[in-house]
């Protein structure tokens, strides 16, 4: 991202030298279906703050969180159409666009946060972005979820069978899919606004996500179990419409580039803390039990999920995992 900014130092030739520089009079709709008390909605509002100030109020950024505005059904055609410009969706329901969007949830990938943003500030991470452009859209960059667990109301989760028969909510993609079958699961796509509903109806057993979003969505409160797996990354890449972005001036593309910057390095902070104070926070409420796998029971998990791990290491772009997979060596 730094890198194309670095080629917009004066008017480009493609937008012309005819646009002002300076910062117009302008409102951005960020929209996301996350709590505000999440690494995604304080990065927001930091992007926020940072804009406002340093536009001298000129760009407003009004955010718009909990699915309110636009939710997983509907937010990426809304940004398509400029009614919103911008959207912060998990990567994997980008999937339709390329599947390599779904590589977060290749079982096992990332072994830490270190790794993961690595590769997101890597020319692998920009290289995936990239390919929302064929589409209107473009990526700004990425913001930190977390590593995912497992809460259900059938059993305590501690090994690779005890998944069979569940009914296990995801954030979507036929790779999520692969994951539970191997486990003797079955899976299905469930907007995140509908979650907590489903669990509630039962009309899903289980779900998985990082511990803020299993808080903050109070789903301790409709499940018994949960089991801390670190077994896929929930990610979320920035987007926003292309032709939009295109249309404004340097200045702005800077200020805008800059704050999201700065908003991910508060999320990214937000998201070491507060994984940690969700799962302090879920202890001491006492309403559901807690698993930790040991190594051992983990590695089961590990060699459980190979054949999804290989399958799909080849259904998605293959230099972009290799380089992650590299840059462990
Ligand atoms: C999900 O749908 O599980 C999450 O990605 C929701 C979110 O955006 O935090």
């Amino acid at each position: 991202f730094t890198l194309m900014l670095a080629g917009c130092g004066g008017p480009s030739a493609a937008n012309g030298s005819s646009k002002e520089s300076g910062y117009p009079k302008m409102e951005i709709k960020l929209s996301h279906v996350a709590a505000e008390n999440t690494p995604k909605g304080q990065a927001a509002l930091a992007f926020k703050k940072i804009v406002e100030s340093k536009s001298d109020g000129k760009i407003k950024v009004k955010v718009y969180p909990n699915g309110q505005l636009y939710g997983d059904e509907d937010e990426i055609e809304a940004l398509q159409a400029n009614n919103v410009q911008i959207i912060v969706p998990s990567s994997s329901k980008l999937a339709g666009f390329d599947p390599t969007f779904q590589l977060f949830d290749l079982p096992f990938l990332f072994k830490n946060d270190d790794e993961l943003y690595r590769f997101e500030d890597g020319t692998a991470g920009k290289e995936l972005l990239s390919k929302l452009e064929s589409s209107g859209m473009k990526g700004l960059g990425y913001w930190p979820n977390g590593f995912t667990h497992i809460t259900n109301n059938e059993r305590p989760i501690k090994k690779p069978e005890d998944l069979k028969g569940l009914k296990i909510r995801t954030h979507g993609g036929g790779l999520l899919n692969d994951v539970f079958s191997k486990l003797g699961a079955s899976s299905t796509k469930l907007a995140f606004n509908d979650v907590y509903q489903g669990l509630q109806l039962g009309t899903v057993d289980g779900q998985e996500n990082s511990l803020v979003n299993i808080e903050t969505q109070k789903y301790e409160e409709v499940q018994k179990y949960l089991t801390l797996m670190n077994m896929t990354r929930s990610e979320y890449v920035v987007a926003t419409n292309k032709k939009w972005w295109d249309g404004l001036n340097n200045d702005t593309q800077a200020l805008l580039a800059k704050a999201m910057k700065k908003a991910t390095e508060k999320g990214r902070e937000v998201e070491k803390s507060d994984e940690r104070k969700a799962l302090e926070k879920i202890k001491s409420d006492g309403k559901m039990e807690i698993f930790k796998l040991t190594d051992a029971e983990r590695q089961a998990f590990i060699d459980a999920e190979k054949p999804v791990m290989d399958k799909w290491k080849k259904k998605l772009d293959e230099d972009i995992i290799d380089s992650i997979l590299n840059q462990r060596k």
